[in-house]
């Protein structure tokens, strides 16, 4: 039994050759790289939501390079060997997702949602966890059905989170540190606005706190280059400092802030 819901109309999804199909006979069928589109039209807000196909493309090839692994392997520490069903939101290309599927048992079912159809389709192929592209806002998911959910730099709605865990699931969140790729943000803004401190989602209460600070050491051309194209605020960089950026290469900072949390 999955965890979706029916977007249409919330009742549980089944599983058929084709694809999902609820007792209403809602039918989502199943995309060739293996994800379901759950997003009903009314929830799309514009014609591509979400992050754009290049950003999602180059944080593909600078998390499969491995930078973010010590992130990944924070993650993992918190995941209890006995989940059944973890939730990923704002899953982006799934570097964080599969990497939870790779570690947890086959019989713990892996979710990943996000409302990018091109994040998805990245993150769907040749993956073992279940993939949709679905609102954060109005998540197809059962209720109380989540052992574990995580959300890596994603928005999402405090009431929904409360909607799909169990009484006595847990809640991750990473958001970035103060140090996180200063570096760069030092090159683009004159004073850099510290992130703001993260806050407990109304109904959970913070259990665990700590930073997790490692260098960034990338090397000149294809991989400084998908830095900067996934990094949202980069654009402003001039041409000719971010060509000189990737010829050289780019030493920084990654800060990252995992809050652990439990139901209040
Ligand atoms: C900075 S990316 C992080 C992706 C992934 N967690 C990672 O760390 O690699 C934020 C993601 O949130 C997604 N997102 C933004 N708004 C969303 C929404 N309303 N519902 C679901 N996903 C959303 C974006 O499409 C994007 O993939
Ligand atoms: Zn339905």
């Amino acid at each position: 039994m999955l965890c979706f819901i029916c977007p249409l109309c919330h009742e549980s999804l089944i599983e058929n050759p084709q694809g999902l199909r609820c007792c209403r006979g809602h039918q989502f069928d199943r995309a060739r790289e293996g994800y379901f589109h759950l997003l009903p039209v009314h929830h799309k807000n514009s014609r591509q939501p979400g992050d754009a196909k290049l950003q999602l493309q180059a944080r593909r090839r600078f998390l499969t390079a491995g930078f973010f692994s010590p992130l990944a392997n924070a993650i993992q520490r918190h995941l209890p060997m006995s989940t059944q069903c973890v939730l990923d939101i704002g899953c982006g290309e799934g570097y964080f997702t599969n990497h939870m599927a790779r570690v947890l048992n086959n019989a713990a079912q892996v979710y990943g949602i996000d409302i990018a159809k091109e994040g998805v389709r990245l993150a769907a192929k040749g993956s073992r966890a279940f993939y949709a592209v679905a609102s954060s806002y109005a998540l197809p998911i059962a209720d109380h059905s989540i052992d574990v959910i995580t959300r890596v730099y994603a928005p999402s709605k405090d009431s929904e989170l409360v909607r799909v865990l169990k009484p006595d699931g847990r809640l991750i969140i990473v958001t970035p540190g103060q140090d996180h790729l200063l570096g760069l943000r030092q090159t683009l803004y004159q004073h850099v606005r510290p992130h703001p401190e993260p806050q407990a989602p109304d109904g959970f209460v913070l259990e665990e706190n700590h930073q997790l600070n490692f260098e960034l050491v990338v090397s000149a051309g294809a991989l400084t280059e998908a830095l900067l194209q996934m990094t949202p605020f980069a654009w402003r960089l001039k041409e000719e400092a971010s060509r000189e950026m990737v010829a050289s290469g780019w030493r920084d900072k990654a800060d990252f802030t995992v809050s652990l949390y439990r139901r209040a």
